[in-house]
């Protein structure tokens, strides 16, 4: 048991997919995971571990923004031995070309801010994916009905954004998407010499200003669910 996460250490799988909202883990673990029991509700932050194609997987909420994740994928790491970590999520399209329902594939995560900065002081260090990890990731998605998108995102600290100048030049540089975690999940794996990945449904535009129906969520954060699985495991 750690601070955080109240299961024990046999109840955590080496590969861990992490959805910010706790409900969706539940919904990914009884959706696609054999045998899924529930390891941990501290805070409601709810964690399940199951097996996949016969491969034991942990689906374990991470919350909203770095902090929150941070506290959740050190303890993985460092208290469970996590090997694998892949970011399920949603993120807001920045460039024309991406639709809702697309999924993103993070190759990178820019930031401003991460709470890793305190220890990185003057450095810039460039967060990104495990290559493997991406590769795979990109084989599944690409054999699937789901249009597919390479490249970097922008972890920001915050969801009411009042700088619409730093949004346009995350999109003249062409960054995907935006979301508020990735960015720490790279740097503590790379940190920790974990792999760690980033998988995205578009779920808004921030040109459009389009969004995605609830009503199709499920099967758009289906297919998500399903490429992370099969790159965890390719
Ligand atoms: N997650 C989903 N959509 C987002 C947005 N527009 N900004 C930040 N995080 C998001």
């Amino acid at each position: 048991m750690t601070v955080h996460i109240g299961a024990k250490p046999e109840d955590i799988a080496e590969t861990v997919l992490m959805p910010g909202d706790p409900y969706r883990a539940k919904w990914a673990a009884e959706t696609f995971l054999k045998d899924a029991k529930c390891v941990n509700e501290v805070r409601g932050m709810l964690g399940f571990t199951g097996t996949w194609n016969g491969n034991r997987v942990t689906i374990q909420g991470s919350g909203m923004g770095m902090p929150s994740l941070s506290i959740y994928a050190n303890e993985l790491m460092k208290d469970y031995n996590a090997q694998t970590l892949i970011r399920i999520g949603s993120c807001g399209a920045m460039q024309e070309d991406v639709k809702v329902r697309d999924v993103i594939i993070a190759m990178t995560a820019t930031s401003l801010s991460t709470p890793s900065r305190g220890i990185f002081r003057e450095i810039n260090f460039a967060p990104c994916a495990d290559y493997s990890l991406l590769e795979a990731a990109v084989t599944a998605s690409r054999k699937r009905d789901v249009g597919t998108h390479v490249g970097g995102i922008y972890s920001s600290d915050v969801f009411y954004d009042e700088r619409p100048d730093l949004t346009e030049q995350m999109m003249r540089h062409g960054i995907l998407g935006v979301e508020m975690e990735a960015a720490e999940l790279y740097n503590l794996a790379a940190r920790h010499k974990r792999r760690a990945l980033a998988v995205l449904t578009v779920s808004d535009h921030l040109i459009t200003h389009e969004a995605l129906p609830s009503d199709q969520r499920e099967k758009t954060f289906g297919d998500m669910v399903e490429i992370a699985l099969e790159a965890a495991f390719s």
